[in-house]
């Protein structure tokens, strides 16, 4: 699977922050809890310096508790950072995050001007829903293409706290090949570029070596099959996406299983360790 990032944009991309970044005060990246790396972007830490840096670790509802913990314990390793594991529906949790940036910036700023904190994250992270926890109200979205530099909205919270929306530094990492296939089976990447079949073989394998005992239960398979193939065949049988004459509509199969696998009825799961 190609996903194409224009080297162009991703310079643009990298100018911008740049730009930005003597002005912030803290960084708050929304990843997902499920692929915290393939999440990140990668233009950040080198342009980062020693600013104070909060990982929020969003959908922790459908990735697995173990795993959110160790990432938690890894990332936490980096000097300056916090890593907080977030879901949408624990408000008060969500609003927290905001007494913790004003913890960990100090009290002062040069000529008393308030507290700007940064927020990014790849599209279809959560990150809208997140700010309009935060502030208590919904904001416009602040669209989603890539590094096409919108308006960068600043968001007031209280006196003294400016939140600073960047659309367009929204490079997820895509290095290893990997992480484009994670993307894609999270959701991240638009599914109008996706192929399913593509993707579902790839989550497929994912899933028999990782997670075997998930799929039993969803698909109430006996014996869980050695080949991304048969599953796909297998989850065909028991979910009608077999036509005339017993043949399996891949396509079909393909699209279902990586709808369950996406919305968390399989299970939670995590498809990257630290
Ligand atoms: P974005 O601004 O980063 O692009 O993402 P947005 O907030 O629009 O959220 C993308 C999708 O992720 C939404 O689902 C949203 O409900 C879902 N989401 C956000 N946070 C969480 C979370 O903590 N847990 C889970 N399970 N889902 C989360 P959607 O189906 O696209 O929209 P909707 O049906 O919620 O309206």
């Amino acid at each position: 699977m190609r996903i194409n990032w224009y080297p162009g944009h991703m310079n643009k991309a990298r100018r911008e922050i740049g730009k930005v970044m003597p002005k912030v005060d803290l960084l708050m990246e929304v990843l997902d809890a499920r692929i915290p790396m393939s999440s990140e972007n990668p233009l950040i830490p080198p342009l980062r310096g020693d600013k104070p840096f909060i990982k929020i670790l969003n959908k922790a509802d459908l990735a697995d508790p173990n795993l959110t913990a160790q990432w938690v314990r890894h990332l936490e390793k980096q000097p300056g950072v916090k890593a907080i594991p977030i879901q949408k529906d624990r408000i008060s949790e969500v609003k927290g995050l905001v007494t913790l940036a004003r913890k960990m910036v100090p009290e002062r700023r040069p000529g008393g001007r308030p507290m700007m904190a940064m927020i990014l994250g790849i599209p279809n992270v959560g990150k809208s829903t997140l700010i309009n926890t935060m502030i208590g109200r919904a904001i416009a979205k602040t669209g989603n293409k890539p590094a096409v530099t919108q308006q960068q909205a600043r968001i007031k919270l209280g006196k003294d706290f400016v939140l600073l929306d960047t659309p367009g530094f929204l490079w997820p990492r895509l290095d290893p090949p990997e992480c484009g296939y994670r993307l894609a089976v999270t959701g991240a990447v638009k599914d109008a570029v996706i192929e399913f079949d593509d993707i579902a073989f790839f989550a497929a394998e994912f899933m028999i070596k990782t997670y075997p005992s998930l799929l039993s239960v969803k698909y109430k398979l006996d014996v869980i099959p050695d080949t991304p193939l048969e599953l796909l065949e297998a989850i065909a049988a028991k979910r009608g996406c077999v036509g005339k004459g017993g043949v399996v509509n891949l396509h079909k199969v393909s699209e279902l299983f990586i709808r369950e696998l996406r919305s968390g009825t399989m299970g939670r799961l995590s498809m990257e360790r630290p």
